[in-house]
């Protein structure tokens, strides 16, 4: 019985010392203290057969060989636990996986990707401009001199004096419309151009975010007219909102432009006045009018030769008819059970 109990340890210290997972380790529990073939519970049967006075000797080794097995095992098992998995944590490969969900682009991004195929369908360039503007881009070329104030109608974040150019006068620019000079100055006519892109303004409730996104458009040429302007407006619109509307031109001021108009749309909610457009079956869509002389004076344009019209939109405030969606808010908080609602 001895030899066979040496025996036994031998073969389980071999094996426990090959075991490299835990597959490996889980057979040698089987093969050794498994309840029904297992070696020791073998030996402990075949130790009842004995008689008594041999049984308390050999019961001994085999009670040893018992707290050796189990003690070894666990000490494995312990170990491989520290070293696969964090503890307590062991992967369960029964269970179902969590499946990917696929992603999708923002809201706003799909918006401004159809805006852009709307107006590169039309023969429009891109353009860009920096986030950071100098004062002259963002104000003053777009006849707002210091102390105009026209810049009271655009809360804006500026920002310190910049050690190397402290003249410069840097803010975040509080609409796209830099970009049109920027354009006009690197380009001669005929120009046709949209800008679309980030802007800010220390402005913020359910319908003004601090960080929004505009489009700007600009169309200068020889005999370019304000049809040309409402015609643009109202083609761009019936697309965007893919359906049949109308627009409407209401006097306004933007010292870029003269004359300067805001547009409106005809409620694409009803068709006798509702709670969007306030009764008054016309939504505000954005700015828009006739390139300013002033404007033409700074990049060096002739305004008895050429003509230009200039409009301004929201791409938030067109995402948000399009969706009916009435807190601009959403669109920042990045929650899944909204942003899922846009299978791109
Ligand atoms: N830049 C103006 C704004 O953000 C909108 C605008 C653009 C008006 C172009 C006229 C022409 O308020």
């Amino acid at each position: 019985m001895e030899t066979r109990v040496q025996e036994i340890r031998r073969a389980f210290d071999r094996d426990l010392a090959a075991a490299s997972d835990k597959e490996a380790l889980a057979a040698i529990r089987v093969r050794y203290l498994g309840r029904r073939a297992g070696l020791l519970t073998g030996l402990l049967k075949d130790l009842r057969e004995l008689s008594p006075q041999k049984r308390a000797a050999s019961g001994k080794a085999v009670n040893d060989l018992k707290t050796h097995l189990e003690r070894s095992l666990e000490e494995a098992e312990a170990r491989r636990r520290g070293s696969e998995d964090a503890p307590g944590e062991e992967l369960d490969p029964t269970l179902p996986g969590r499946a990917q969900r696929p992603g999708t682009s923002h809201p706003i991004t799909q918006v401004r990707g159809l805006i852009e195929e709307i107006f590169l369908e039309m023969g429009y360039a891109l353009e860009s401009g920096p986030e950071i503007e100098t004062d002259y881009y963002n104000f003053e070329a777009l006849n707002m001199p210091p102390h105009h104030p026209a810049r009271d109608m655009q809360d804006t974040f500026y920002l310190k004096p910049h050690p190397f150019h402290p003249k410069a006068g840097l803010l975040l620019r509080t609409h796209t419309s830099p970009v049109q000079i920027r354009t006009l100055e690197k380009q001669r006519p005929p120009v046709k151009m949209v800008a679309l892109g980030t802007v800010f303004r220390r402005d913020s409730d359910v319908t003004h975010s601090p960080v929004f996104h505009q489009v700007e458009g600009l169309v200068v040429d020889e005999g370019i007219t304000f049809a040309h302007l409402k015609g643009t407006l109202e083609h761009f619109c019936r697309r965007v909102f893919e359906r049949d509307l109308t627009i409407r031109l209401r006097p306004s001021y933007f010292p870029f432009v003269e004359p300067g108009a805001e547009y409106d749309i005809s409620c694409i909610f009803c068709t006798g006045g509702c709670s969007r457009c306030k009764g008054s079956g016309f939504i505000e869509m954005g700015g828009a009018g006739m390139v300013h002389p002033a404007v033409f004076e700074k990049v060096g344009y002739d305004p008895e030769r050429y003509s230009g019209f200039a409009f301004g939109l929201g791409i938030e405030r067109i995402a948000m008819l399009k969706h009916g969606i009435d807190d601009i808010r959403l669109f920042y908080e990045n929650d899944l059970r909204f942003l899922g609602q846009f299978p791109a």
